[in-house]
């Protein structure tokens, strides 16, 4: 990938058939990114068609300004994680999507970027937050919290089987010098998991890395928050689309959908239902969306890609 790609929308034809852009319909894409699929959103709902895009990331939102531009008048970009999105749209004046989209986890441009510290590729400061007015980076995680939280952290966000190893490796290196930088973190995983136990096809420090950005950005309780969001500002008829990019996203985006979907759920016995629950959504995807081979082909990115979507009753 060159540098002047900032990011490429994954799934986007998958996008476009469940959200259904057309004229006059009113977006809210939470995770703006490069401005990928809000351009896509904001052509094919041309004249009048109109999107609130959000992003936590100000260099995001100065890349979909540039991008944006031919759509000047008919979308809004506003500086908010899309837990906040409510009143990011009352900020807006706008109420009643017709399509929602969250596009979730880093994009390319933020891991490319060496000095935004996600890569274990590249040596930078310990960073990994998205949205830098936040005060707790990666370096406060790794050098202040506790070696139980460490390990709990790689177990749960990372599905890391060596956690408990590499939480104590960090420890004991933390008391001579604390960790600054992605490579030194990096190296120190490699040498906390045993060579012959490494895993053949990814880098010994990815399941961390992913648990470390998971903390810092609070990315499954915003994802929580977010969704949740979505659903009350949706019309009735509206979309909301999740795309995920791993596991434990997916997971919380099948199972809120699934929650959402359900009706009454009093014993099946009971003759009269007392539990008031109440379905709030048709599910649009039993099995979640993928990317097809040829995108496979042509974005690497897309490989883990998931999309699940459901409408408002
Ligand atoms: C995968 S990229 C989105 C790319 C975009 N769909 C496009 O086509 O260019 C994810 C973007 O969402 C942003 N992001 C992730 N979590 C966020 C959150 N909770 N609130 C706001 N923005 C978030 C990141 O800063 C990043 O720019």
């Amino acid at each position: 990938m060159t540098e002047q790609v900032y990011h490429i929308p994954v799934l986007a034809q998958q996008v476009l058939d469940v959200l259904q852009p057309a004229p006059g319909k009113l977006f809210l894409d939470g995770t703006v990114g490069g401005g990928g699929h809000s351009s896509l959103l904001l052509a094919a709902s041309a004249p009048d068609g109109f999107l609130l895009g959000l992003d936590q990331d100000d260099e995001a939102l100065a890349e979909a300004t540039r991008r944006l531009a031919p759509y000047q008048g008919r979308y809004r970009l506003i500086r908010s994680n899309f837990a906040d999105m409510a009143a990011a749209a009352a900020e807006a004046g706008l109420s009643g999507f017709d399509g929602i989209l969250l596009d979730i986890g880093v994009s390319s441009h933020q891991l490319d970027a060496p000095e935004r510290g996600f890569s274990f590729h590249n040596d930078a400061p310990l960073d990994m937050r998205m949205d830098r007015r936040m005060p707790l980076s990666a370096a406060d995680v790794v050098n202040t919290y506790s070696e139980d939280e460490l390990t709990d952290i790689f177990y749960r966000y990372g599905e890391e089987n060596w956690s408990r190893r590499i939480a104590k490796f960090i420890v004991e290196q933390r008391e001579k010098k604390p960790l600054a930088t992605t490579l030194e973190l990096a190296e120190l995983i490699k040498r906390a998991i045993p060579a012959a136990k490494r895993e053949k096809d990814q880098h010994p420090a990815k399941r961390v890395f992913q648990a470390l950005r998971i903390e810092v950005n609070q990315e499954l309780s915003v994802l929580t928050k977010g969704m949740e969001a979505a659903l009350q500002l949706l019309k009735p008829g509206g979309r909301l689309a999740v795309i995920s990019f791993h596991s434990l996203e997916d997971r919380i985006v099948k199972e809120m959908f699934r929650d959402w979907a359900t009706g009454c759920i009093c014993p099946p016995k009971q003759p009269i239902c007392t539990c008031k629950h109440q379905a709030q959504v048709k599910v649009l995807t039993r099995k979640p969306l993928l990317a097809t081979p040829q995108e496979l082909e042509e974005n690497y990115r897309a490989h883990s890609a998931k999309l699940r979507a459901v409408e408002k009753l």
